[in-house]
């Protein structure tokens, strides 16, 4: 069986699919029949999906789903979340509910700067390159004129070029460090074009550009969101746990995650549970969040937590300082409907207001995972939310769903319980 294929891009979708399954497939009519059911009737919408990227041949569901009752800056928000992860959504709603009874989250913008960077090589004299650049530095902003106009127009632009030496790290090698203003947009495609213009610009003889593209490690794009109430409001209703304990042991979760790698990342996965769910129903590039998130978190040269925890004078505080760049026009954004629509759910944020949603988003996550996990551990919770995948996986009816259901309610769920329980059934 021949596996490889030249010009496959030109096939239509049809022969992609036919060529496909008969090259990698047992079940041929099977697979063929699985992938055209996953394709949108309305054939409009398919080739807005078909043509996002090369070689569509179907699509791929994630649930979306909302969590309501956030309070953040005094203004309700329901979050749209797009995530494959049983107790995610669960989670948020509940704590939202839960801090909307506490003040909400409050959030502050620390910056929107974005960077982007024209490396090269020079062989020749510093002083040289320094007084080059400084003759030119004028000449490579106008060069980018036609192109920053219109974001000139909505407050935004280049901010400053500066040149830096990194001979140190590397032999002969500098950089343009262009900083950007991108207001609403994300603006990776602006940043690039104004990076190729400047490049092209500076480029002489002994000035080897090896590369101009933006950074996605944007400290300075940031945003802080916090909780915070007394001890003792931390613990609802009936509950025998001790608030001041709990708050104690909640802080030496986050100490932990803070002098321990292994536990930070699990930490931060459960963070990023929150942030990626909402970057993605709004269209946003979660690998450009991921990535910056997590060198954010090693910004001091150890990896650690992206929230931090404080009890004092009987107040329990809570908080994310977490880089964030997002757009809120632009891109996805405007193309998807259903990132459109989450946009509109959120009541057309800017950029700078969805980061306070998205920061928001991962702080209580975290607040779940650790509430969770310094309480009744995190299985009891999670495991139910997975109870309906498992009894998916084993085929069962709605009844027998039911059934199921209404016996794991006072019984905790484990696989081999739930398969126990469903033989009985059958
Ligand atoms: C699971 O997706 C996320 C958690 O592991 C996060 C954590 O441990 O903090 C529950």
């Amino acid at each position: 069986m021949v596996r490889r294929i030249t010009g496959f891009s030109k096939f239509s979708k049809e022969e992609k699919i036919d060529w496909l399954v008969k090259a990698f497939f047992n079940k041929q009519s099977i697979t063929k029949e699985t992938l055209i059911k996953y394709w949108n009737t309305d054939e409009k919408l398919q080739r807005l999906h078909d043509d996002f990227i090369e070689n569509t041949i179907s699509n791929f569901y994630l649930p979306y789903g909302v969590a309501p009752n956030f309070i953040i800056d005094g203004i309700d928000y329901t979050i749209p979340m797009v995530i494959e992860e049983s107790s995610v959504v669960a989670a948020a709603s509940l704590i939202g509910k839960f801090w909307s009874t506490r003040g909400g989250f409050k959030t502050e913008i620390l910056g929107t700067t974005k960077i982007g960077q024209v490396h090269f090589i020079y062989e020749g004299d510093a002083v040289e390159i320094e007084a080059y650049f400084k003759d030119v530095k004028k000449d490579l902003l106008a060069s980018t004129e036609s192109i920053t106009a219109n974001m000139r127009k909505r407050g935004g632009g280049i901010l400053d070029i500066e040149l830096r030496s990194k001979t140190e790290e590397l032999d002969h090698y500098y950089q343009l460090h262009v900083t950007f203003e991108t207001k609403d947009s994300m603006g990776a495609n602006f940043i690039n074009s104004c990076l190729e213009e400047i490049a092209s610009r500076f480029e002489k003889e002994g000035i080897h550009i090896v590369m101009s593209i933006l950074s996605n490690y944007v400290p300075e794009c940031l945003v802080r969101a916090e909780v915070s109430c007394k001890v003792e409001e931390l613990i609802q209703g009936t509950s025998e746990i001790d608030p001041n304990e709990y708050a104690r042991k909640f802080k030496t979760a986050i100490d932990i995650a803070n002098v321990e790698p292994h536990r930070a990342v699990t930490h931060n996965k459960g963070i990023m549970n929150g942030i990626d769910a909402v970057v993605l129903a709004t269209g946003n590039d979660f690998r450009a969040i991921e990535s910056c998130a997590h060198a954010y978190a090693a910004k001091d040269g150890r990896y650690k937590s992206l929230t931090q925890c404080e009890v004092k004078d009987g107040v329990f505080r809570f908080w994310i300082e977490i880089p964030l760049a997002l757009g809120t026009v632009g891109g996805l954004t405007a193309l998807h409907p259903m990132a459109k629509l989450s946009l509109e759910l959120l009541q057309n944020p800017s950029a700078e207001e969805l980061m306070k949603i998205i920061a928001v988003a991962g702080l209580a996550q975290n607040f779940a995972a650790l509430r969770a996990l310094t309480t009744t551990g995190i299985q009891k919770g999670h495991m139910k939310m997975h109870l309906m995948n498992i009894l998916n996986q084993l085929g069962a009816t709605n009844e027998e769903k039911e059934l199921t259901v209404a016996h794991f309610e006072k019984v905790p769920v484990t696989h081999s319980a739930v398969h126990e329980f469903y033989k009985t059934l059958k």
